[in-house]
């Protein structure tokens, strides 16, 4: 069901910081801060020659990654992003499997549909799913 590795999501405490050393440390293409209210984060995406890498800061009062950085002050691995075909089917798939679904698909960071998946289903990692 799922396909090609889509992003990383990396929550950090200081953009700029987080932009400067792929850039210059690690030598990678990384575009312009991008305010996303909607999401409650600000939004830097690295452009890989396989994969896309996402700097996510918070946004607002009451960003949905505001906990994690409380838990992971120096920044961690919020999301791993896989591709799907049909973001509906694959949904039912997963209720039907027993898998917690969060919410409703969505329009997400990409202005394509996304559903997330609980961590704890899938071995500690937070997952997204988003249609192409
Ligand atoms: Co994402």
């Amino acid at each position: 069901m799922i396909g090609r590795l889509n992003h990383v999501a990396i929550a950090v405490p200081d953009l700029d910081a987080a932009a400067r050393q792929y850039r210059e440390t690690l030598g990678a293409s990384v575009g312009s801060a991008i305010d996303q209210p909607d999401h409650g984060v600000t939004v830097i995406f690295i452009t890989l020659p396989n994969t896309k890498i996402e700097l996510l800061h918070p946004l607002g009062t009451d960003s949905p990654i505001a906990g994690f950085l409380a838990k992971n002050p120096a920044g961690g691995i919020h999301h791993i992003c896989y591709e799907v075909d049909d973001i509906v089917a694959a949904r039912d798939r997963l209720l039907a499997s027993g898998a917690r679904v969060l919410g409703e698909p969505k329009i997400g960071a990409h202005g394509k549909p996304v559903i997330f998946l609980h961590p704890k289903d899938f071995t500690g990692t937070l997952i997204e799913l988003e249609q192409v």
